[in-house]
């Protein structure tokens, strides 16, 4: 059972441990997009494709590119002061930062520690890579921390520069794909508010899918690489079973949500995931016409617009679903406060 709900802690070295668990929850949001706009009919020029082609299979219009100067650490740098700001905390108040990547700058040091360097924070801070479900991932992994009262606010940013390893002479592969980074503050909440219900799940036979490999001794080697036709198969499958499974291990079901965030990666596979969970698509969050896919960065991208633009309320049910290379998927159920 993957519910989150305070109540006594179970044994430590065969004793029952006095403390209770604490809910964790959101309580602040930011993102930050490149300014350089990159469009469908620009993609025309690059390779054999069209405007309408990439509009009637994807949904996508436009993508952001980093400009020069602009890098995964700075977009994650920006997101996270934003999303301080809207908790009301300062950098120093942080106990933990993750930044969920699968585009990282280096091998290492970790983004984290650079963000970590660019606030001026004085915690520990590492990576954590699950491709475009990592966000998902990186939020329930910092909730246990919130829940065991080992910390009080943890920095979960998703953020991912795609251009650099785009394939740009790859149609396939090379229209999907955008830069961003969103970050979410994860603190202690009200009783029977914040994360009330997750799934995660990974199934690495399926990794060829969708791949980018990094091989040290040849030059421009990292390139991604995907089978869209069985990726599209799997994420149609996976995006709506993985919600339901999220949502019944807190008791609810897709009628009770009020917003579903889902990774962004093509508007058909968000519909069939929206009718697999009986929810009109006025209850789905849709943003990847102006963004593209970027990847672990899509969900607290459209989580941050989501709460710019009044579409979540205190009280309200919200679902994130993500699905991606590995193969992974991730949910997570949140009871606003
Ligand atoms: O976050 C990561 C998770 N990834 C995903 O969610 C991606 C899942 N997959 C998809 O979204 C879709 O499979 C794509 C958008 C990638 C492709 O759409 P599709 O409807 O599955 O197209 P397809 O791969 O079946 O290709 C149909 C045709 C092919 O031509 P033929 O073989 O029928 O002659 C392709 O060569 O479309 C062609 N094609 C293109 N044509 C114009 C493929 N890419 C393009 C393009 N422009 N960019």
């Amino acid at each position: 059972m993957n519910v989150l709900v305070p109540r006594a802690a179970v044994e430590s070295n065969g004793q029952i441990a006095s403390k209770t668990l604490v809910q964790a929850g959101i309580t602040g949001l930011g993102h930050r997009v490149p300014d350089r706009i990159l469009t469908n009919a620009e993609l025309e020029t690059l390779v054999e494709t069209s405007d309408e082609w990439i509009r009637d299979r994807t949904g996508i219009e436009e993508r952001r590119i980093v400009a020069p100067g602009e890098n995964l650490a700075s977009l994650c740098e920006a997101a996270a002061r934003s999303a301080l700001e809207n908790a009301g905390l300062s950098a120093l108040d942080l106990d933990l930062i993750i930044v969920a990547t699968c585009t990282p700058e280096n091998l290492f040091p970790s983004t984290a520690a650079q963000v970590q360097n660019a606030l001026g924070a004085r915690c520990g801070a590492f990576d954590l890579e699950a491709a475009c479900s990592g966000f998902v991932y990186a939020l329930i992994c910092a909730s246990q921390f919130i829940a065991t009262g080992t910390m009080k606010n943890i920095l979960v940013i998703g953020g991912e520069v795609m251009s650099r390893y785009v394939d740009w002479t790859d149609r396939n592969t090379c229209i999907l794909f955008g830069d961003g980074a969103g970050a979410a503050v994860v603190s202690a909440v009200e009783d029977g508010f914040g994360i009330i219900g997750f799934d995660l799940g990974a199934d690495g036979s399926g990794g060829e899918l969708l791949h980018c490999a990094v091989r040290p001794t040849e030059t421009n080697n990292a390139q991604i690489f995907q089978n869209g036709r069985e990726v599209y198969k799997f994420a149609v499958e996976q995006m709506g079973a993985t919600a339901v499974r999220a949502l019944e291990s807190c008791g609810l079901s897709g009628e009770d949500v009020d917003l579903l965030v889902p990774h962004q990666a093509n508007i058909r596979i968000i519909k069939s995931a929206a009718k697999r969970l009986k929810m009109p698509m006025e209850k789905v969050f849709v943003n990847l016409q102006k963004y593209g896919n970027t990847s672990a960065a899509t969900i607290p991208i459209a989580l941050s617009e989501a709460r710019q633009s009044n579409r979540i309320q205190s009280g309200d049910t919200v679902v994130l679903v993500g699905f991606g290379a590995g193969l992974t998927w991730a949910s997570a159920v949140l009871k606003w406060s």
